[in-house]
């Protein structure tokens, strides 16, 4: 597609697709390959690997959102190549469709445009909605629901450690005071009483921006889903295939980071372990962290903030899942036990790592 039509088909799902060019190069596209995009979002990057597919290619789509998930019924349901899965990407592995292994994995992390610019979906701290945030409104607590409930400390680790909040302290505080009398149900209440407790300053972001951020992460359990979603993709991936993945803040991208380089160089010798341990690596990192172009960036400021990360998984062709681990004790374990995983991302002091799963008690 030309660039001119690109822009129009991208404009009218209403997300543009962050860095598409290269996440397309990243992925290497063969016609009759296997490719799983876990953040289908509008369908921008689905659409353009889709669009480099053979009658023998397979295009598997995931999102956690509905409303996204409705998107890609109506414009690919009907295409054989292309399968469609409602839930999180961390269980990609268990969805059957990807058994036979695949060839690219897409991880475009975050929000997407619509759930930011809809306000009853109560991701914005701009827009008066209720105080939701959930990527899935069917499953877990919304904002309003923890935020009624959720010890002072609670809060204030989780602004801290998902937001660097600095003044976490004093917006718990203010939040546990004053919910009783009044309770937060909106996302403009929240973003005021926020603003309220601010220091006075040349604010460059929104005084909400930061808690909003936070809150968001914590209720949906990004990182976790992250840490899962990573070990899923490469053990569904088959030799050659490439993980690709967009981070648009240092938490995930640390994560994204690390678990290449954990998977693609032996850990140097230290203290603790003084010899070095006889290592395989199973990933090969490919170009280190890209960023949109410039161009990119002026017509797009979401994409400022984006990273890119792209690794080919290594072995024998052939070998496959048997080689990356699918069906050992340990994978079990991994996909089996989250809340292992959970437990990667304390919040600090805190019993309660992630808001607990269905609804609020
Ligand atoms: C940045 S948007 C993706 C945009 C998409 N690449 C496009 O071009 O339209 C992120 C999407 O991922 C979804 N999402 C975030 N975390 C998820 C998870 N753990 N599992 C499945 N979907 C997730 C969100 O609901 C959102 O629709």
């Amino acid at each position: 597609m030309t660039g001119g039509g690109m822009e129009r088909t991208h404009a009218r799902s209403g997300h543009l697709p962050v860095m598409y060019r290269q996440v397309l190069e990243g992925l290497r596209v063969h016609g009759n390959g296997a490719y799983l995009d876990g953040t289908f979002g509008r369908g921008g990057h689905a659409r353009g690997v889709l669009s480099q597919l053979q009658a023998g290619g397979r295009l598997l789509v995931m999102d956690k959102d509905p409303e996204a998930i409705a998107v890609a019924e109506s414009e690919f349901g009907g295409d054989p190549r292309v399968s469609i899965y409602r839930g999180s990407f961390a269980d990609l592995a268990q969805w059957d469709a990807t058994a036979a292994g695949l060839d690219g994995v897409l991880l475009d992390l975050g929000v997407s445009s619509p759930q930011l610019d809809v306000a009853e979906r109560g991701f914005s701290f701009g827009k008066d909605g209720p105080l939701d945030m959930r990527m899935d409104p069917d499953n877990g607590l919304s904002a309003a629901q923890w935020l009624a409930k959720a010890g002072e400390k609670e809060i204030a680790d989780v602004l801290w450690t998902y937001g660097e909040e600095r003044q976490s302290r004093k917006i718990a505080r203010t939040i546990v005071a004053r919910r009783d009398g009044q309770p937060l149900t909106r996302t403009a209440q929240l973003a005021d009483l926020i603003a309220s407790v601010m220091p006075r300053g040349d604010q460059k972001i929104h005084p909400a921006t930061r808690s909003f951020q936070a809150i968001r992460i914590f209720i949906n359990r990004e990182l976790a889903d992250l840490e899962l979603g990573l070990d899923a993709a490469l053990a569904r991936l088959k030799p050659g295939g490439r993980l690709a993945v967009i981070s648009f803040h240092s938490l995930e991208d640390r994560i994204v980071k690390q678990f290449i380089l954990r998977h693609s160089k032996a850990p140097p010798a230290n203290r603790r372990m003084p010899v070095e341990i006889d290592f395989t690596p199973t990933l090969l990192a490919i170009d280190g962290a890209q960023k949109a172009e410039w161009e990119e960036t002026a017509d797009n400021p979401r994409a400022r903030s984006a990273v890119l990360r792209v690794a080919e998984k290594l072995g024998e062709p052939g070998i496959g899942n048997r080689e990356s681990g699918i069906g050992t004790a340990k994978a079990a374990a991994a996909f089996d036990a989250p809340a292992a995983l959970l437990s990667r991302f304390p919040i600090p002091d805190s019993r309660f790592p992630a808001p607990p799963p269905g609804g609020a008690k």
